[in-house]
């Protein structure tokens, strides 16, 4: 579309108590930020400038993935200063210009659409997008007049007692002809309760300048919900929580209590699968159809395939699990692991940076890291790759058909042949050719006759 946006990113948002910047903190696994980007990106504006300040450097590594451009804010003098920031980056850019702020992640890309179409038809300087809220406190109010016009916004700290009473919000969303707003936005002074320039103030100037504004309210306000504490951050979280399950629930996966279920909105999750309680599902994760997955399980960043079955408190991170799996209870799948399709990681397990092949088992108490295993393989109860000198990571190899004996050291870089065995036991430190069987304990000795010597001992006589 022909206009440009700007992002409003640089408070530290004072209200939430907390060294990291407001817009950065997460909700169901993402930064709040990350979601205003998503509704501006999605309708295609020619630029989008963010304008940081507390933090900076923070959130442009956060973003640093997305295409958009930084205005600095050193001082956060005002969300109105905020924008007078933004002015160097539109030197060569005249047309509209929709400015938001970076904390309302609730916004839907459509009633963005909606507003800069609305802008465009209704050929006023300036539209505010604005919503009625049963509590509007906190927010700037809508000031209207007889004609129902949009006149003036007043901030609840300068509001009159009969203005605290209007239920009309301004949302921090505007839309603005370029030329007009470098023109007011050095008008606006700061002589009110919080010492700021206010950005709303725009609209107070275009009226005085007999100016037309033009009002466009969102039929669910919760779209518009600000997070300035904590507490708003936890209702906001609830709500997109809510819009994203029953969007999944309608597609055919069960929820058993959605009430806690955490699942981030960019998440997709085949039909027939069935999520148990207490489980969260966060980042680029996709899920397969047919799948059983918690209770009490946290995936991240990870790709299931169908028809896998991932129990009780296992932990998943950036894994790969192809179809038929079976994870769990208790397992905990790191970062590049790979678990072919039916393989099986059972209680106690945990899996680095490591294929298992299709059909493979590693069911108890195990720890496999920088391995490599091939088909058919059984890894027995207890088993560790020791593949950490204390220097240097070393890879194990295993190939297909190989039995690895309960308790069995392999210490790395080894490799088991095809079909090889290990004695439970072992500690391995050389490679097991092909069909060998590899067997490292002293010999058993058997004392006949022994018996405990217990003389002296108390109570034992
Ligand atoms: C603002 C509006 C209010 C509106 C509400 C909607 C003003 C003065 N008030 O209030 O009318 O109802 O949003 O949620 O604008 N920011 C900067 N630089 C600054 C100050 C703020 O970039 O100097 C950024 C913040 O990071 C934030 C956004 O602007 O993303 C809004 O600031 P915030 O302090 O949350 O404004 P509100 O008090 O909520
Ligand atoms: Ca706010």
């Amino acid at each position: 579309m022909d206009f440009s946006v700007i992002v409003l990113a640089a408070g530290k948002g004072k209200r939430m108590k907390s060294e990291l910047p407001k817009v950065l903190h997460p909700i169901l696994g993402r930064p709040m930020l990350n979601y205003v980007l998503d509704a501006v990106m999605q309708i295609s504006p020619e630029r989008i400038i963010v304008v940081v300040g507390y933090g900076a450097d923070k959130i442009k590594e956060t973003l640093s993935s997305i295409k958009v451009k930084y205005a600095l804010q050193s001082k956060q003098l005002g969300t109105g200063h905020a924008v007078r920031c933004a002015k160097g980056a539109f030197r060569d850019y005249n047309g509209k210009i929709l400015i938001v702020n970076g904390d309302f992640p609730l916004i839907r890309s459509e009633t963005l659409k909606g507003f800069v179409e609305n802008h465009k038809k209704t050929n006023t300087g300036i539209s505010l997008l604005t919503a009625f809220l049963d509590s509007p406190e906190g927010y700037g109010r809508v000031v209207r007049n007889g004609k129902g016009d949009v006149i003036r916004i007043v901030e609840e700290k300068d509001a009159t007692p009969k203005e605290k009473m209007i239920k009309e919000i301004n949302s921090g969303a505007y839309c603005v002809e370029s030329s007009f707003l470098w023109d007011v936005i050095g008008k606006i002074g700061s002589k009110n309760e919080q010492k700021e320039y206010y950005l709303p103030d725009i609209v107070n100037i275009a009226t005085q300048s007999g100016k037309k504004i033009s009002g466009f309210i969102v039929p669910d306000g919760e779209e518009v919900l600000g997070v300035n504490n904590r507490e708003e951050l936890a209702r906001v979280e609830e709500r997109l929580r809510k819009r994203t399950n029953e969007k999944l629930m309608l597609s055919g996966v069960t929820i058993v209590n959605p009430e806690v279920t955490y699942i981030s909105p960019r998440v997709s999750i085949g039909a027939d699968t069935v999520i148990y309680p207490n489980t969260f599902i966060y980042g680029n994760t996709k899920v397969g159809k047919d799948c059983k997955i918690g209770s009490s399980v946290w995936i991240e960043d990870s790709e299931i395939g169908d028809d896998v079955t991932i129990a009780f408190s296992s932990y998943i991170i950036k894994a790969l699990i192809e179809d038929k799996s079976k994870i769990g209870p208790f397992a905990h799948l790191r970062p590049e692991s790979q678990i072919l399709s039916g393989a099986k990681i059972g209680n106690f397990v945990e899996i680095k940076k490591s294929k298992i092949g299709r059909g493979s088992k590693v069911p108890h108490l195990s720890y496999v890291g920088d391995a490599s295993i091939g088909e058919g393989v059984n890894i027995g109860a207890g088993t560790i790759t020791c593949n950490y000198d204390g220097f240097h990571k070393h890879e194990t190899i295993i190939e297909d058909n190989v039995f690895i004996g309960s308790d069995t050291m392999l210490v790395a870089p080894i490799k088991v042949g095809k079909g090889a065995t290990t004695g439970a036991g072992s500690t391995i430190t050389k490679d097991v050719p092909p069909g060998a069987l590899a067997i490292e304990r002293s010999k058993q000795q058997v004392i006949t006759g022994w018996k405990r010597k217990t003389k002296g001992k108390k109570g034992n006589e």
